[in-house]
Formats: structure tokens, C-alpha cells, sequence
């Protein structure tokens, strides 16, 4: 079977991780990497670096797949509206690992990303850009809006609502039901036991609104 062509942008551990799924997942070709400082000697996992971005506006690239290894969720949305300006063509690939287990009536998203031993349980959407880390879980009729990510061994019991934007720390776990707002951070370790406004970073045992947070405002 031919393979479509794939580019991932952004060159750090996280693309090292994409990479790995691209190659277990054996459905792209990797052409390489891009960056916005591109050093064109460096090697990652053995995949060059094709320059930065403005590459992608030459139409070469109209029928690549893109993927955004970027793992900061506002700045990933800011690369993905540059490169949509740049070429309104290019289509975001999104990238499940193998051992992944999603259940039957789970909807995906574009440009996300599912890693090892990641479980999406039934009825659950996981919206566009979003990520779902190593060993995370989202229980049944889960929402993760679009540009969310669950850190690895994040949990979420059922129907829980995850807002845009809202990063669910390392090992953070959300009990079922619960809606947390958009633009949030839950903290690593967290126990989430009732629902969160907007804008909240998260954290403890049980979790509390610590501080109220900008939109964009830097957290890994
Ligand atoms: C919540 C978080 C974003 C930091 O929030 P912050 O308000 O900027 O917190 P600070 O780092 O300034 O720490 C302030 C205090 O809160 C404590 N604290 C920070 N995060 C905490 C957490 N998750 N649980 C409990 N206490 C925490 C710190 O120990 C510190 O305590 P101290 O004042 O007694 O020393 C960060 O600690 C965190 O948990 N990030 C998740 C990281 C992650 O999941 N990474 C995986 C990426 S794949």
C-alpha cells in the first residue's frame, strides 16, 4: 500500500515520541522535521530537518501531512493558524500508537495524537489537536476539547467534560462526571472531585481553584 507523505514540526522529546508512533504505526512516510530555528545538520532519531515553516507555502507541500509536536496547547494552536495561513491546503494527520486501546464509538479528531498505552473508552470525542499522553485514560462519553491534552497517567472517569485549551496534569486524576472549564491547568497529582470555571490552575488532594490564569500563560 502507498504511503502518504508526513512532516511533523517541532524537533524536541515530544517529536521524539511522534516519531516513535509514526514508525510503529507504519502509515506515513517521515520526510523530516521542521523547525523555526532549523539547524540542517541535526539528526533526530535519524529524520533531518527540511528547514522552518515558511517551506510549507511552496506547493510541494499542498499534499504532505502535518503533524504539530508541540506540546505546550496555546502554542500549538499558534503554530497551526500560521501554517494554516501559509497553506490553507495541508492536512493534520492524526497519529495513534498501536498499543492504544479505543473503544467502539469514539470519535477522533485531526492532528491528534494517542500514545502507548493510552485508553479512549466508549462514546468518548476527543476534539482536533489534542493530545492524549503515555498510559492516559478517558473513561466512557469523555469529552477533550479541541487543543486539550491529558499528561501521562491522567485519568478520567466517565463522562467527564474537559474544556478547550485545559491541560490535565501528570498523573492527575478526574472523577467521573466532572466538568473542568477551558484554559486550565490541573496539576500533577491532582484529585479533581468537583467542577472548575475557566481559566483555573488546578491542584492537591482534593484539588482547588489555586489561581486564576491568562489565556496562553506558559505552564510546562
Ligand atoms: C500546577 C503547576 C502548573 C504549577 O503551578 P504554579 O502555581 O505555577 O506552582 P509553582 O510551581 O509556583 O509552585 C507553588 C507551590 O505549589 C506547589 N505545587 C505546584 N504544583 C503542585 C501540584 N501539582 N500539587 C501539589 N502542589 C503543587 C509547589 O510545591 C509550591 O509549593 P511551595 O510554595 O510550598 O514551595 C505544576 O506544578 C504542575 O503540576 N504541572 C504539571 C506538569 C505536567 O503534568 N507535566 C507533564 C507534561 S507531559
Amino acid at each position: 500500500m502507498k504511503k502518504e507523505k508526513l512532516i511533523i514540526i517541532g524537533a524536541s522529546g515530544h517529536a521524539k515520541v511522534i516519531i516513535d508512533i509514526v514508525e510503529k504505526q507504519d502509515k506515513y512516510e517521515l520526510l523530516g522535521l521542521i523547525e523555526s530555528n532549523p539547524n540542517l545538520e541535526k539528526k533526530v532519531l535519524g529524520y533531518g530537518i527540511l528547514g522552518d515553516e515558511s517551506i510549507l507555502s511552496e506547493s510541494i507541500y499542498n499534499d504532505v501531512y502535518l503533524f504539530i509536536a508541540i506540546g505546550d496547547n496555546w502554542i500549538r494552536h499558534l503554530v497551526k493558524d500560521k501554517i494554516s495561513t501559509l497553506n490553507p491546503f495541508i492536512k493534520f494527520a492524526t497519529l495513534i500508537h498501536p498499543s492504544a486501546q479505543i473503544a467502539k464509538g469514539v470519535k477522533i479528531g485531526d492532528g491528534v495524537c494517542i500514545m502507548a498505552g493510552a485508553i479512549v473508552n466508549s462514546d468518548s470525542s476527543i476534539e482536533n489537536f489534542t493530545i492524549i499522553n503515555t498510559k492516559a485514560s478517558m473513561d466512557h462519553d469523555g469529552y477533550l476539547g479541541a487543543f486539550a491534552s491529558l499528561a501521562p497517567n491522567a485519568t478520567t472517569g466517565g463522562n467527564v467534560s474537559i474544556g478547550n485549551f485545559t491541560s490535565v496534569g501528570i498523573s492527575a486524576t478526574i472523577k467521573h462526571g466532572v466538568q473542568i472549564g477551558a484554559h486550565g491547568v490541573i496539576g500533577g497529582g491532582a484529585l479533581v472531585l468537583k467542577n472548575f470555571e475557566d481559566n483555573q490552575v488546578i491542584y492537591g488532594v482534593p484539588a482547588t481553584a489555586i489561581r486564576s490564569r491568562i489565556m496562553g500563560e506558559k505552564y510546562l
